[in-house]
């Protein structure tokens, strides 16, 4: 099947998804979630005072985490535009492209108003970093509409579970109400997608296992251009915030199973290698994840021995 003749198939499906998002999508209030008495006036205009690093209540890890889930979030224009030209602008797609757009921008502005409220970050930092990262923008390594489905499908369960762990490690009770909404928002994400690709699979199943393996092979989170991201993921994942064992266990089995790839049968020969490629990866990231486990509870024994 072309990607055109898949699209066109896959309408119905996604004008389901979108009567079963509508209903379950709850409605919620950026403004609702932030502290704002706690604000103050900074320098500049209003003769404030400039941010300094004792204003942030939050451990290190979590405020790294937060300015990568944040720019990331930032980039939407970026993507927007990638899953507009996939999918279109007609019908249930389009329509979906715009919820999905309207939906994802909430994300950023609420994470920015905690953040300047409660002077989490340093503001300065934080627009610089912003400038620079959208201004190189976001595309997408992958051509096909199918590539593209399997890549939202994890990234948006990444992504939630990014959020959610990084609330937890804020130890900030607002900052962790205010993430976990939003991961509920990503869930919903993820669902629309997962539901979407495993629609495919019915319809092109070998098309489709060969998409999702070279999708897994390769999996970038959405940031990963952010400037220094190298450094910025390894303190996440030392964290225990988003590291590979999370990936594997969290992101990618669940949603493989979801589409109980290991249990279709029927396919042709390049579906089954598709199928063995990808469970020789998967059986090689869990050698890695767990030397990284091991290795950083050795770190963290060290430490604290010390
Ligand atoms: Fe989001
Ligand atoms: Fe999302």
């Amino acid at each position: 099947m072309t990607q055109t003749q898949l699209l066109h198939e896959l309408e119905p499906v996604v004008a389901g998804e979108l009567d079963r998002h509508h209903a379950m999508a709850k409605e919620w209030f950026p403004h609702e979630y932030i502290p704002w008495s706690e604000g103050r006036d900074f320098d500049g205009v209003y003769g404030g005072e400039a941010w300094q690093d004792g204003d942030s209540k939050l451990p290190e890890a979590a405020r790294v985490s937060l300015i990568v889930n944040l720019l990331t979030e930032d980039n939407l224009p970026s993507y927007h535009h990638e899953i507009a030209t996939t999918f279109g602008r007609d019908g249930a797609w389009g329509t979906w492209v715009g919820r999905w757009t309207a939906e994802e921008g909430r994300h950023g502005v609420a994470i920015r108003d905690y953040l300047t409220v409660t002077r989490a970050v340093d503001p300065v930092a934080l627009e610089r970093a912003r400038m620079t990262h959208m201004e190189s923008g976001f595309a997408t390594e992958y051509g096909t509409m199918l590539e593209q489905l399997a890549y939202v499908s994890f990234q948006e369960l990444a992504t939630r579970i990014a959020h959610r762990n990084t609330g937890r490690a804020s130890g900030d009770e607002g900052c962790e109400r205010l993430l976990a909404r939003i991961a509920a928002d990503e869930n919903l994400h993820m669902l629309f997608y997962r539901n979407l690709l495993k629609a495919a699979f019915e319809l092109d199943p070998n098309q489709t296992m060969r998409a999702v393996t070279d999708v897994v092979k390769t999996f970038q989170m959405p940031g990963s251009s952010i400037e220094g991201f190298t450094r910025k993921a390894m303190i996440i994942a030392n964290e225990g915030i988003y590291d590979l064992r999370l990936h594997l266990d969290d992101v990618l089995m669940p949603v493989l199973k979801q589409w109980s790839v290991f249990d279709k049968t029927g396919l042709d020969a390049g579906g089954e290698q598709a199928r063995e490629e990808l469970a020789a990866f998967l059986a090689k990231t869990e050698t890695t994840a767990a030397r990284f486990v091991e290795r950083r509870a050795e770190r963290k024994a060290r430490a604290a021995q010390r």
